[in-house]
């Protein structure tokens, strides 16, 4: 600032307004002189006594603070007026370990590009050692709040050696916390080196920017091998241009997707129960037309045979159209029972019965006509509770794979019995098929798995027989029997005992 702008500033003030400034540098409770270009002191606030302070005007100010006939070496002041700068001096001989250095500071009070005079004053600066403290408090802090954090953060330097895995991380991946940190690298933490894959997405525009990962769905590997889906917000950490190290916050998806699978099994059930419903519905339709003629041909067969006298060829000829009719009569009554539309009604329900039903459906179609279906029903089984529907289509769907499987010739096994020791009833159905190869054994219960062709399979059939079995709190499992071919066991638990003992 010019001399005449400072000297016009200083006349702006009020007398009041420069009592308080005067004031002001009275109160500074440390020293502070103005020197001139040769170290005369021209004004000094340095002690508390009235007048003494004008005592040093006009003195040296080495000689009255040093007793030195020159300026000190590591005077602030002088180094002010040779650099035209503001200057900063701490003085030499402080302990190291104390709190904080004694300093000079010294600034130039210029006028017309001249320094006219220069200010020089005391103060302590905090040493390191404090600086570092209030420091370590603050990465303290910082460091708590990233350990626990409801997310995984995981950090690493630019040679991928951990120096970040908080509390979520370590859950997650099954290390500790000091293992993570003395032994892993980045690279471990990616299965098939999928850690390139993200470095590239990474330092791409694709996904929030240059140096960011927004939302980004990746697998990871646990300790114990794992494979874990995860969602990772990442960043490079860069240093000017310099990437110094990376940091990602993520989150398990486990459990989220797991609960997405639920709900999609539980879509397709309604699915396919709704499917289920309206094919009923039809055909309890065809079955209710069909009684009526079925009547109508039973009846005037029947009074053919009475009213007229006929050759034993017609007779018996007439006999089998009416036996036939009865067949009718039955399937239909059968078919009437099966889709029954009655709500979801848990009810106690013989089971033999059940999948006799399905059987009598079944053993009619061609593809069950080179099938030897033998019959193992343990008689005096207790009833379980159960929604009927829903076992008819579960037998069903059992039964029709067996026969598929079976490429409609072979022995189909249908036995049932009670254990008393589970308190269930446990129906088998087996197969003399190929059985179910050993690689495909831990799918076969999951939707849309199917091996055969498009349009011949949906692979809904077991997916919605184990969701049926589930329902009604039993368990459902399928393996290969020694002698060949697969066999299911079902099991339901049952409220009361069998009624004889004569279990098979
Ligand atoms: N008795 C069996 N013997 C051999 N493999 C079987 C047997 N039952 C099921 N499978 C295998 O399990 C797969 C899944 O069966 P699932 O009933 O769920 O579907 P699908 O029969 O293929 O189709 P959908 O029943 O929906 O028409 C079948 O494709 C088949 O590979
Ligand atoms: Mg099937």
């Amino acid at each position: 600032m010019a001399l005449d702008t400072l000297t016009d500033k200083i006349a702006m003030y009020s007398d009041r307004e420069k009592e308080y400034l005067l004031k002001a540098v009275s109160a500074f409770r440390r020293r502070l002189i103005v020197v001139s270009q040769d170290f005369k002191i021209l004004a000094a606030n340095c002690s508390d006594e009235p007048g003494v302070d004008s005592t040093l005007v006009g003195k040296h100010c080495h000689k009255v603070f040093y007793d030195c006939d020159e300026p000190c070496e590591i005077c602030a002041a002088k180094e002010c007026i040779q650099s035209g700068r503001p200057t900063l001096r701490s003085k030499s001989d402080h302990p190291p370990d104390d709190e904080v250095v004694p300093c000079f500071y010294a600034y130039p009070i210029v006028s017309e590009g001249v320094i006219e005079a220069v200010v020089s004053m005391d103060f302590d600066l905090p040493t390191r050692g404090e600086i570092e403290e209030k420091l370590q408090r603050t990465n303290a802090f910082l460091r708590n709040l990233i350990l626990s954090a409801v997310d995984g953060v995981i950090a690493a330097d630019k040679n991928g050696k951990i120096i970040i895995f908080n509390d979520t991380a370590a859950e997650v991946f099954g290390y500790e916390v000091e293992e993570a940190l003395s032994t892993l690298n980045i690279t471990d933490i990616y299965p098939d080196n999928l850690e390139f894959q993200v470095m590239r997405e990474m330092r791409s525009e694709a996904y929030g920017g240059k140096g960011k990962l927004r939302s980004y769905q990746v697998d990871v590997v646990s300790k114990g091998g794992e494979r874990i889906p995860i969602s990772l917000n990442a960043a490079i950490v860069y240093e000017g241009q310099k990437e110094i190290a990376t940091i990602g916050f993520f989150h398990d998806m486990r459990e989220s997707l797991r609960m997405k699978s639920d709900l999609e099994k539980t879509q397709l059930q309604l699915l396919q129960s709704e499917k289920m419903a309206s094919l009923g519905k039809l055909a309890a339709g065809v079955a209710h037309q069909l009684n009526n003629p079925i009547g109508g041909i039973t009846l005037f067969t029947k009074l053919v045979l009475e009213e007229y006298d006929l050759e034993e060829g017609v007779q018996e000829d007439l006999h089998r159209v009416l036996q036939d009719a009865e067949r009718c009569r039955d399937t239909v009554k059968e078919l009437l029972e099966f889709t029954r539309q009655t709500r979801q009604l848990m009810r106690p329900h013989d089971i033999n019965q059940a999948i006799s039903r399905t059987l009598f459906l079944l053993e009619n179609q061609t593809l069950f006509h080179n099938i030897d279906i033998q019959r193992e029903l343990a008689s005096g089984l207790p009833q379980v509770t159960s929604d009927i529907q829903q076992l008819n289509h579960l037998f069903m769907n059992i039964i029709l794979n067996a026969a598929q499987a079976m490429d409609g010739r072979g022995r189909l096994l249908v036995r049932t019995w009670f254990s008393e020791e589970d308190g269930s009833l446990l129906i088998e159905i087996a197969d003399s098929g190929p059985g179910i190869p050993e690689d495909i054994l831990p799918q076969i219960f999951d939707p849309f798995f199917t091996t055969k062709d498009e349009g011949e399979g949906t692979g809904l059939g077991l997916s919605l027989a184990y969701g049926i079995v589930e329902n009604h709190g039993g368990k459902l499992r399928a393996e290969n029997s020694s002698e060949g071919g697969s066999r299911f066991i079902i099991e339901l638990p049952v409220a009361q005992k069998p009624t004889s003992g004569d279990n098979l």
